[in-house]
């Protein structure tokens, strides 16, 4: 889609969950060039809450008729993963630019269908890696483009969630690499712009007995091996009790990028038993405001000024096939090469 930089992009939202609601009210209020159009979720109570908080945006009943609508310039899908690829297919055959939430599909071939479909319909595909838009982790990056500390040695990179989600979420999710790593698996390639040729993983059940029974982990440690040499670590868990646990180093030849925890205020309060401050801001909708705001006004400014977003439905491929070669390590209790399987 081509758009002259003064037209407004309108936007219809599929799926007014969690992270359907964040893009929703950046649509609505906060993005720069566009209108949020309509907004579509079977669960129609939940698509009337989110239109309500956005003063009212359009409520229609029927995904296809929003597809459909030919005042919609784009799409943004936040439905859960399982119909992430159909959705990409239907708006790319409708004509519509793409904005999709992480991760694009559990399989692979599916992933590779829709990247296909989109290609050829010739619409433009962004999906959603919003870390790559926090300002720390975008000044940690801007570090190490700069030569600032070297050429990267190690990188370590810690994500642990303040409370575990529901059995049934956990189901669906695609396993905690698929659905949690993911990130994680984008950061570790993106923050030093070299790929992973190989993983180490261990998983442990750890935090609830309930998403062992569910098939998954909710703890674990990944061991990276980049090509050219570097290494890397990622730690994860479903549970941090201090709130959502969000850090990274790059240590290099000549000096460490260092992102911490991002406080709600930095007040400390010191007393002579010791010293406290604010816990970390609590989960990702508070953690990553700016990140979310940041990457949909790229998307749009993207279509306004036809320009390819950065975070193409090929770079976030990638980190799907870091998690396969995860999750096949962990069963196999080996480290495994990360590629497309032949
Ligand atoms: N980038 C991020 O930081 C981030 C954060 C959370 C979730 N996500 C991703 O966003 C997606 C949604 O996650 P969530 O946490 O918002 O889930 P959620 O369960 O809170 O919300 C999903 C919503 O989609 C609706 N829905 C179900 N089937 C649908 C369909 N066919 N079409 C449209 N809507 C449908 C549900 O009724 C629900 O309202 C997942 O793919 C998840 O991986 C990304």
């Amino acid at each position: 889609m081509t758009t002259s930089s003064e037209h407004r992009v309108r936007v219809g939202v599929i799926g007014a969950g969690r992270i359907g609601q964040v893009h929703a009210l950046n649509l609505a209020f906060r993005v720069e060039g566009v209108e949020l159009g309509a907004i579509f979720d079977p669960d129609r109570a939940a698509a009337e809450r989110c239109a309500a908080r956005c003063r009212g945006a359009q409520v229609v009943d029927d995904e296809r008729r929003l597809i459909e609508d030919r005042s919609l310039d784009a799409v943004a899908i936040c439905s859960p993963t399982g119909h992430h690829a159909d959705q990409i297919e239907r708006c790319a055959g409708a004509g519509k630019a793409i904005f999709c939430e992480k991760p694009i599909d559990l399989r692979l071939e599916r992933i590779d269908q829709a990247l296909a479909t989109a290609r050829r319909a010739g619409v433009t595909l962004m999906i959603g890696f919003n870390r790559r838009f926090d300002p720390g982790f975008k000044r940690a990056r801007q570090m190490v483009v700069e030569g600032r500390i070297g050429t990267p040695q190690l990188v370590r990179i810690t994500s642990r969630d303040p409370a575990p989600p529901p059995p049934e979420y956990v189901r669906g999710s695609g396993g905690l690499f698929l659905d949690m790593t993911i990130h994680d698996f984008d950061m570790a390639r993106w923050i030093v712009g070299t790929e992973v040729e190989q993983v180490h993983a261990l998983g442990a059940n750890l935090v609830d007995p309930a998403i062992g029974e569910a098939g998954d982990i909710d703890t674990a440690i990944i061991a990276l091996r980049y090509h050219g040499g570097a290494l890397g670590a990622i730690d994860n868990s479903r549970r941090a009790v201090y709130g959502y646990d969000q850090r990274l180093e790059v240590f290099g030849s000549e000096g460490c990028a260092v992102v911490g925890n991002v406080p709600p205020t930095t007040a400390v309060l010191s007393r002579a038993e010791g010293v406290t401050a604010d816990l970390p801001l609590h989960f990702f909708v508070e953690r990553y405001e700016a990140a979310y705001l940041a990457e949909m006004q790229e998307f749009i400014d993207c279509l306004r000024h036809d320009r390819a977003p950065s975070v193409t439905g090929e770079e976030a491929r990638v980190p799907v096939l870091m998690a396969l070669a995860a999750e096949r390590s962990r069963r196999e209790g080996r480290p495994c090469r990360v590629e497309s399987p032949a």
